[in-house]
């Protein structure tokens, strides 16, 4: 799918601005505070209801104005699908040709994109939480009955921990079955996902490391080779006294371990960024071949990467024949391989203008 029509109004420093991106490199330059972020926010907001860089959906609309919108046109298979969403002070309003949404999960689905920012390193060196979220997301559009089963683990969670909060130790036994039954599933999906991103994260892995062998590992979040449910009701005098259940997929993670040894105390900074982009490169190819194609937000590439691998990197894209929208100070700072396949858009003071694009 591609994005080809963009309309914003009223989004932190853009007042205004309609453009139409390219199917491949949309590069958006401008000095620093010009807007570009925001720019790549917008389309962030028009695929996922959600802010790039804060909780707070208020935070995107203009000072002195009461709301912000983006609307967009996606393309996919010939077909046109416009989406719209609407941010004000108290309300999130989502549409897709017209109709209200209720679920974001629709959105998600017609329009996905994967970000990759300064703050992308956390997938490495954040907490599992942050794994966890990029798990459920791949697994998410892959697996299409995820949504539903995570939402059943997670109602099951809830009732077991209220229930070891303030209930009789005897409620407990029917939410460890329901939290064994669904957090398994769960856990299982996330399994499958992360074997098949494998191979996807090699290849993604050549391009900048050359040759490396990657084993990516899922851990459950229970003690390995052990059923769930023998685990939680085991646990269960234990978790009362704490309040909270200890274990199932919501304590979940993966490590990553290059050529033998731990991504995490084996790499150098610049190591791990890299290997940060290949895992959601990866991510993309894996869906691209599920038919799922999904555009790439990279923001503030040449803060991130030196000359070569941003080099290696826009070939890559390119070759993938994704769309993907990268900001940078400079045009000298994207050395573009092909030049029919970029398009180039000029910010200045929260303005979006297409600009020229001189290969030279
Ligand atoms: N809610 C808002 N209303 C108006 N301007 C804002 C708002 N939030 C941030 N800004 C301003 O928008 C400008 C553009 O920010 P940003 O998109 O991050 O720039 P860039 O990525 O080009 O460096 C900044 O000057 C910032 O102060
Ligand atoms: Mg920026």
């Amino acid at each position: 799918m591609t994005l080809t029509k963009l309309e914003i109004f009223r989004l932190r420093n853009i007042e205004h601005a309609a453009v139409n991106p390219g199917p491949h490199l949309n590069l958006l330059i401008g000095e620093n505070g010009s807007g570009k972020t925001s720019g790549l926010e917008a389309i962030h907001l028009l695929s996922r209801a959600r802010s790039l860089r804060t909780a707070h959906l208020s935070q995107l609309i203009q000072f002195g104005e009461t709301d912000a919108l983006v609307t967009g046109v996606v393309l996919s298979e010939g077909r046109g699908t416009r989406l719209g969403v609407r941010v004000s002070r108290q309300h999130r309003e989502m549409h897709i040709d017209g109709q209200a949404l209720l679920a974001r999960a629709d959105l998600l689905r017609t329009f996905p994109v994967q970000v990759i920012q300064p703050s992308s390193i956390l997938l490495l060196e954040g907490s599992p939480r942050v794994r966890r979220q990029f798990l459920d997301w791949g697994t998410f559009h892959v697996e299409h009955t995820y949504l539903d089963d995570w939402r059943r683990f997670a109602k099951a969670l809830n009732q077991r921990n209220a229930v070891l909060k303030c209930g009789r130790p005897s409620d407990i036994e029917p939410w460890n079955h329901e939290v064994a039954r669904y957090g398994t599933i769960v856990a299982e999906a996330r399994k499958r996902y992360l074997d098949r991103l494998t191979p996807h994260l090699e290849d993604t892995l050549r391009a900048f490391f050359g040759g490396s062998a990657a084993i990516v590992a899922c851990l459950p979040g229970w003690k390995e080779g052990r059923l769930l449910l023998d685990v939680l009701q085991e646990d269960a005098a234990e978790d009362i006294r704490l309040g909270y259940t200890r274990s199932g997929p919501h304590r979940g993670d993966f490590v990553v371990t290059i050529n033998g040894s731990p991504a995490k105390t084996y790499l150098s900074r610049g190591q791990t960024k890299l290997l940060v982009y290949a895992l959601l490169l990866a991510q993309t190819s894996l869906l691209a071949a599920d038919g799922c194609s999904v555009c790439v937000l990279i923001d503030d590439l040449a803060s991130e990467l030196d000359r070569r691998n941003r080099a290696r990197l826009l070939e890559l894209l390119l070759r993938r024949r994704a769309q993907c929208f990268i900001t940078a100070v400079h045009p000298d700072d994207l050395q573009c391989p092909s030049a029919e396949d970029t398009m180039m858009f000029h910010v200045e003071h929260g303005r979006i203008s297409e600009g020229s694009w001189n290969l030279s």
